[in-house]
């Protein structure tokens, strides 16, 4: 299934002023084509979760037009699975419980529902934590919980805001590989925001660069690497200097929360790197 975003435009009330409004989104437009995996990076506050909640079809846009597969939505449906960024999982079920509940929603027999739910918790290695509540696991915990609740009805589209932001290196690396391979193994198409470069360039066929400039669009790179992605790969870093380079232009000297750091943090790795930096061809200068 195929995504396409156009001219989407959405207005706030400014909480602040009464009169004034805060234009958060200003008609933006792009696609993410069936099959494909689509990072959105970006400072905080430039609207990716706004931009994914009208995706998901919980936020309704001021103008312009989201169409699935040909055909405009403006309303959730089970074709979008979302992974919120703040896990917005049932504090009153179990883990298990929680993974299960789209499965019950959608009518798939309690027997398929236990089996493909032990199959989910051992891909993110949660396996002995299915009779846990969800306040007895830890932030990451809760957001693999989170991923696997999205995945568990098979959907066509995955929505993900920051699904592994808070799980800790060695498991976001494992299930960066695990998404992959669910990704890829099955035509899904995925729009997922992140702060983390690295990631984005490792999953991604594109990524996306939005400013704070209301939502405006400074960059949509493809990642033309054969999959699994060598990060030692001189492409790679290409890329990653490449992205650095727009990043620093989006934070503007603007670092508000968490996610800013991460970035401003890739940007000044990226720079001190700087000596043995290989410039990466700008577009202009391919097609001359
Ligand atoms: N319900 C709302 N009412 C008013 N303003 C809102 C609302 N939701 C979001 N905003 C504003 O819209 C802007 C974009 O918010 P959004 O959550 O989309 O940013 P983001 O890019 O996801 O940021 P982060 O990286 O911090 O998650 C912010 O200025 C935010 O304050
Ligand atoms: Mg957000």
């Amino acid at each position: 299934m195929s995504i396409s975003v156009q001219g989407i435009t959405k207005v706030f009330a400014n909480k602040r002023n009464k009169k004034s409004v805060n234009t958060v989104l200003k008609d933006i437009s792009f696609d993410v084509n069936e099959g494909e995996f689509v990072s959105l990076l970006g400072p905080s506050g430039c609207g990716k979760t706004t931009t994914l909640n009208i995706i998901a079809g919980f936020l309704k846009q001021d103008g312009g037009r989201i169409v699935v597969n040909g055909k405009e939505v403006s309303k959730p449906g089970p074709d979008r699975a979302f992974v919120f960024q703040n896990y917005a999982l049932f504090p009153w079920m179990k883990v298990g419980e929680n993974i299960m509940y789209p499965m019950k929603m959608k009518g798939i027999p309690k027997k398929e529902r236990e089996q493909r739910l032990q199959k989910l918790l051992e891909m993110a290695q949660l396996q002995d934590y299915a009779n846990y509540y969800i306040h007895e696991i830890s932030g990451g915990m809760k957001q693999r919980v989170s991923l696997l609740r999205a995945l568990a009805c098979d959907p066509d589209i995955l929505l993900m805001d920051e699904p592994l932001g808070a799980v800790d290196f060695q498991m976001r690396q494992l299930l960066q590989v695990q998404l992959e391979n669910i990704i890829q193994g099955s035509n899904k198409t995925a729009l997922m925001v992140t702060h983390d470069v690295d990631e984005a360039i490792y999953l991604s066929d594109r990524v996306i660069v939005m400013s704070r400039d209301q939502g405006r669009i400074l960059a949509d790179i493809a990642i033309e690497l054969p999959r699994p992605r060598d990060r030692k790969d001189e492409r790679y870093h290409q890329y990653m200097n490449q992205l650095s380079d727009v990043l620093r232009a989006a934070l503007n000297g603007g670092v508000k929360t968490k996610g800013d750091e991460e970035l401003l943090e890739f940007v000044q790795k990226t720079e001190s790197r700087e000596d043995t930096r290989v410039t990466f061809p700008q577009k202009s200068a391919l097609q001359e």
